[in-house]
C-alpha cells in the first residue's frame, strides 16, 4: 500500500504515519516530492492520500496529483482530509475526480485536528492541543482498522444547503486567488537568515539571502510561517499578534 501525504504543519503527516504503521509493508510518500520526480502513473496499487482541507476543498497540490496522474487498476483507494471543521466540498470534489478517472473510492473521511490557519482562524490554546489530538487519535485508529481490512467508509455529508452554496463561492474565489497566495508574505528584521524556511518548504518556494523571499509557486501550506523560530514571517500584518502551530508529535525534519 502507498500512503501519499501533503502536510504543512504535521497533522496530515501524523495521520499518514499512523495509517502506514497499521498496514505492514506500506510506504509513505510525499505528494510534492512525487510530483517533483515527474512520476506520471500509478498502477496495480492500493492507495491512501492524506491531506489538509483548504478553503473547504482539496488542496491545489493534491488536486494536481489527482488530475495529472494516470491511474490504472487501483485496487483500493482511500482519502483522509484533516481540518479544523471536518466538513466541506472535498469529498464531493473527490467523488467526481474518481468517477472521471476510474478510481474506486472505497473510503473517504474528515478528521478534526488543530488548525494551522493563523491568518484568520483562532489557534487552539497550547493546553487544548493534546486533548484535541487524543480525540483525533480515536478517529485515526478507527480509519486505520477500516483501511487495514480494505473496508468501506464514506463520511456522512452533514452540510446544509446554505452552507454548501456559500462554501462553493468561497472555494471558487480561493482557487482564483491561489496563484498569488505568497505575495502577502512578509519577512521582518527579526530574521537571522537561518534558512530553516528555505530548507523546509515542500515545494522549494523560498530563497533566503539576508531575508526570506517567496518565488511565486507556493502551495499555501503555511509551514514557513508556523515554524520560523524568530516569528519573522508574517502574512500581512494580521498574523503579528497571533500564535503559531506545528503538530507537537511530529518533527519538522520528518516532513518533505
Ligand atoms: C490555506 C489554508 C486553508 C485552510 N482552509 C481550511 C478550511 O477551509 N476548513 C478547515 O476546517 N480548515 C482549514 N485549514 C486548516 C487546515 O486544514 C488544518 O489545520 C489541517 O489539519 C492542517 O494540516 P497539516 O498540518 O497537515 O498541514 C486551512 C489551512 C490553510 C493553510
Ligand atoms: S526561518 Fe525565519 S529566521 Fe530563519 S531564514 Fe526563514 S525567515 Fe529567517
Ligand atoms: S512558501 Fe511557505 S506556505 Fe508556501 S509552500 Fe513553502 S512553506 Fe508552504
Amino acid at each position: 500500500m502507498k500512503v501519499f501525504y501533503f502536510s504543512g504543519t504535521g497533522n496530515s503527516f501524523y495521520v499518514a504515519k499512523k495509517i502506514a504503521a497499521a498496514n505492514p509493508q506500506s510506504e509513505i510518500i510525499s505528494i510534492p516530492r512525487f510530483l517533483k520526480e515527474n512520476k506520471k502513473r500509478l498502477e496495480n496499487d492500493e492507495i491512501v492520500i492524506v491531506s489538509p482541507l483548504y478553503f473547504y476543498g482539496i488542496a491545489p497540490v493534491v488536486l494536481r496529483f489527482l488530475e495529472e496522474l494516470e491511474f490504472e487498476n487501483i485496487r483500493y483507494f482511500s482519502a483522509i482530509f484533516t481540518a479544523e471543521f471536518p466538513n466541506g466540498l472535498a469529498i464531493n470534489e473527490l467523488k467526481k475526480i474518481c468517477r472521471q478517472k476510474g478510481i474506486p473510492l472505497n473510503s473517504c473521511a474528515y478528521i478534526k485536528m488543530p488548525t494551522n490557519y493563523v491568518i484568520k482562524s483562532k489557534l487552539l490554546e497550547p493546553a487544548s492541543i493534546e486533548p484535541a489530538l487524543l480525540l483525533a487519535d480515536k478517529k485515526i485508529e478507527k480509519l486505520a482498522r477500516i483501511i487495514k481490512n480494505r473496508g468501506a467508509y464514506l463520511e456522512k455529508d452533514r452540510r446544509i444547503y446554505a452552507f454548501i452554496t456559500s462554501a462553493e463561492k468561497y472555494h471558487q474565489q480561493w482557487q482564483l486567488d491561489f496563484p498569488q497566495f505568497d505575495a502577502k508574505f512578509l519577512c521582518t528584521e527579526a530574521c537571522t537568515s537561518c534558512k530553516l524556511c528555505e530548507k523546509s518548504c515542500p515545494v522549494g518556494n523560498i530563497t533566503v539571502t539576508q531575508q526570506a523571499h517567496w518565488e511565486g509557486h507556493c502551495a499555501a501550506c503555511l509551514r514557513c510561517l508556523n515554524i520560523c523560530p524568530q516569528k519573522a514571517i508574517q502574512y500581512t500584518h494580521a498574523t503579528e499578534d497571533k500564535g503559531r502551530y506545528f503538530n507537537p508529535r511530529v518533527r519538522i525534519k520528518e516532513l518533505s
